[in-house]
């Protein structure tokens, strides 16, 4: 792998391919254990999670739904973010355990907008599971309760994740380089 270019950035290798499925079986590992028997409904963030969800979705070998959202708040390389509403949230989450599936949490933000939304409906339970966790970056209380990756404080794109709107159709993930 060696460094590539995005608009007008630099960027390195920082997370292979292998590295990100690993980490993404294990953790369908874990929710079996967790989830083997209560048919959980993972509700997954667009745009930045599809390939995330896809992966971690084929390798769920129990009884599982999973519905999409989208919440655009992110526009170039720091979260600044002003969360719109949630599009497409139209399944019944009544007595669901659903599992929020995010790309990357940085400040929290998004999902402490997003989270105060389901509270209208009584869900059996709610978790939160993130490909790339930014553990240094939280600035809301969010509470993360699976991560595949702790990640320094630094913009990162690739599988799924973008800068303005290229890089999410990279198998790995790569980091902004220093200047
Ligand atoms: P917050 O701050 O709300 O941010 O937790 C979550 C959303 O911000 C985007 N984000 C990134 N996107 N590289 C990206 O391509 C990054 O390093 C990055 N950090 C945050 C992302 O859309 C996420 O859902
Ligand atoms: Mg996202």
């Amino acid at each position: 792998m060696s460094t590539i270019k995005i608009h007008d950035k630099e960027f390195t290798p920082y997370i292979t391919d292998q590295e990100i499925q690993e980490k993404i079986q294990l953790l369908a590992q874990q929710l079996k254990k967790d989830y083997g028997n209560k048919k959980p409904l993972f509700l997954s963030i667009l745009n930045g999670s599809f390939l995330f969800t896809a992966d971690l979705f084929k390798y769920l070998d129990f009884e599982a739904e999973v519905c999409f959202v989208k919440l655009a708040s992110y526009k170039g390389v720091s979260s600044t973010g002003n969360v719109i509403t949630a599009i497409g949230l139209d399944t019944n989450l009544n007595d669901r355990h659903v599992i929020i599936l995010e790309d990357i949490i940085d400040t929290g933000k998004t999902l402490h907008h997003f989270l105060p939304q389901l509270q209208s409906q009584q869900l059996a339970s709610l978790k939160i599971a993130v490909l790339l966790n930014k553990k240094e970056a939280l600035a809301y209380p969010i509470k993360v309760d699976y991560d595949c990756f702790e990640i320094p404080n630094k913009f990162v794109v690739g599988y799924g994740l973008d800068y303005d709107g290229l890089g999410r159709n990279s198998k790995d993930i790569y980091q902004l380089k220093e200047d």
